[in-house]
C-alpha cells in the first residue's frame, strides 16, 4: 500500500508496508534472521553496497523485516522515510548527535521523559553543546529563547508523566523562522491521535516500545521524516549499531496491526476513569489533556484527534499512600513501561523520572505521589471498580490522614 491520503489510518495500520516484503506467497512478513547477504555477482554486490541498487548486505545496515516496520510506521506519520532503532532512546540520541555539534545550541522544554532528559543535562553539555531548557507551556518563553537562535528545536507533547501540551504548530512556526530542525516526541500521542509534520514539524520520534508495539514484549525506536534527514540520521547509526533487531521488528509490525482499535479503546477508557477519579478525595489531581481543567486542554483539543491513553494523578499521603494504593490493583502491572494492552501503574520516582533527584522532579512539578497510569484495553468498568477497592482499602487501613 502506498500513501494514498483517502485511506483511513486503521486500514493503513493493517495493511501498509508490508506488501514489497511478502515472500512464497505467505501473508505475512517473515523475520529474516540472516546477518548478512550473498552475493554470485561480484558487480551486484559492489552495486547494492554503494547504495546504487537496492537490497541488504549486512544486518546492522539492513534488514526486509525491520524496513517493513520503517515502511509502516513512515505511512501511518505521512512521512517521506522512517529509519529504526534498537530502542527509543537510540532513536533520541542517534537523532541529536546526527543533528548537533559542539558550539550549536538547542532549544526544549523542562519535562521532557527522563532519559531524554539525562541527555539535555549531563551528555549534551559535556560536548560543549548549549541546552536551553524551557517551562513547558509557556510559549512566550519558547518563541523567545529560538528568536534567540537554534541548531534544533526539542519538543514532546504530551509530555511523559504529566502529560503537559505544547502547540507544534505554533512552536514549528518558530524554529522554522531561524532555520532550526524541529524535532518531536510523539510517543504519548501515537500516529493515531496526532501527526506532528502536518504542522511543520521535521522529525518526528516514537519509542516503538510503547503504544506502536503495545504489547510489552519488544524494544524499538523510529524517527520519521524527509529522505534526505532521515537518510544523514540513518548513516549515523548504520556506524553507531544501534540497529532494532529483526524479531523485534516483527512483533511490534504485528503490534502495529491493531494500533487504531487500542488505541481508540485507551483513549475512551483513560476519559472516563479521569473523569471518576476527579470525584475522588484521596486524589489531589489529576492531570489528563481529555479534561477541560487541563491546562492544555484546548490546544490538544485542536492539534490531537484523541487525548490518548495516558494520564497521571496526584495521591493525598504521597509516597506512603501511593505504597498502599498500587499493590491493591488487581488488574494493573505495576512497571517502568506504558502502551501496552495490560494497565501499567508506577510512580514518575521508579519510572519516568527514576534518573532525577526528588528536587529535580520537583521543578518540574511531579510531586512523589504521582502515579502515571497508562490505560490498557480491559473493560473500563473492571479498570475503575478495580481503582476504586484499591481507595477503599486505602480509606480503611487510614494510613494517611485524608
Ligand atoms: C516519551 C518517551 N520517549 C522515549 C522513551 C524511551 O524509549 P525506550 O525505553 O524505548 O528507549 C520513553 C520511555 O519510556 C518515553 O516515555
Amino acid at each position: 500500500m502506498t500513501e494514498n491520503k483517502n485511506i483511513n489510518i486503521g486500514t493503513k495500520s493493517v495493511w501498509a508496508g508490508e506488501k514489497d516484503y511478502l515472500v512464497h506467497g505467505a501473508s505475512q512478513v517473515p523475520v529474516v534472521h540472516s546477518v548478512a547477504y550473498t552475493y554470485e555477482d561480484m558487480d551486484e554486490w559492489y552495486e547494492v553496497a554503494t547504495g546504487k541498487r537496492a537490497g541488504h548486505i549486512y544486518g546492522r545496515n539492513t534488514n526486509p523485516t525491520v524496513q517493513a516496520f520503517e515502511d509502516k510506521i513512515k505511512i501511518l506519520e505521512g512521512a517521506e522515510a522512517a529509519t529504526s532503532f534498537s530502542t527509543g532512546m537510540a532513536a533520541i540520541s542517534d537523532t541529536l548527535s546526527t543533528l548537533l555539534v559542539p558550539g550549536d545550541r538547542i532549544v526544549t522544554i523542562k519535562d521532557t521523559y527522563g532519559g531524554t532528559n539525562k541527555i539535555f543535562t549531563e551528555f549534551l553539555p559535556r560536548l560543549n553543546i548549549e541546552v536551553q531548557l524551557c517551562e513547558t507551556g509557556n510559549h512566550e518563553d519558547l518563541e523567545a529563547e529560538i528568536a534567540k537562535g537554534c541548531k534544533v528545536l526539542y519538543l514532546e507533547t504530551p509530555t511523559n508523566p504529566t502529560v503537559k501540551i505544547t502547540d507544534i504548530e505554533r512552536m514549528a512556526r518558530a524554529g522554522k523562522a531561524v532555520g532550526a530542525t524541529v524535532v518531536i516526541d510523539n510517543t504519548f500521542a501515537t500516529p493515531i491521535n496526532q501527526n506532528p509534520l502536518n504542522f511543520g514539524v521535521d522529525l518526528v520520534i516514537h519509542s516503538a516500545t510503547k503504544f506502536l508495539g503495545g504489547h510489552a514484549d519488544a524494544l524499538g525506536g523510529v524517527v520519521c521524516g524527509s529522505k534526505e534527514l532521515v537518510e544523514k540520521i540513518y548513516h549515523y547509526r548504520e556506524i553507531n549499531g544501534a540497529t532494532m533487531d529483526p524479531m523485534a521488528a516483527y512483533l511490534i509490525l504485528r503490534g502495529m496491526k491493531t494500533l487504531h482499535l487500542r488505541v481508540k479503546q485507551q483513549c475512551e477508557s483513560a476519559m472516563k476513569i479521569a473523569k471518576y477519579l476527579q470525584t475522588v478525595d484521596i486524589v489531589e489531581a489529576v492531570y489528563y489533556p481529555g479534561l477541560e481543567t487541563h491546562p492544555g486542554h484546548d490546544i490538544a483539543k485542536k492539534q490531537m484527534s484523541g487525548f490518548g491513553g495516558m494520564f497521571s494523578f496526584a495521591v493525598k499521603g504521597g509516597v506512603d499512600t501511593v505504597r498502599d494504593l498500587l499493590p491493591q490493583l488487581k488488574f494493573a502491572n505495576r512497571a517502568a513501561n506504558l502502551g501496552a494492552v495490560e494497565t501499567t501503574v508506577g510512580p514518575a520516582r521508579t519510572t519516568s523520572h527514576v534518573e532525577c533527584t526528588p528536587e529535580e522532579r520537583a521543578a518540574v512539578g511531579i510531586p512523589e505521589g504521582l502515579i502515571r497510569y497508562s490505560t490498557g484495553i480491559e473493560d473500563v468498568e473492571d479498570l475503575i471498580a478495580d481503582l476504586q477497592q484499591a481507595f477503599e482499602y486505602v480509606a480503611q487501613k487510614n494510613s494517611v490522614k485524608l
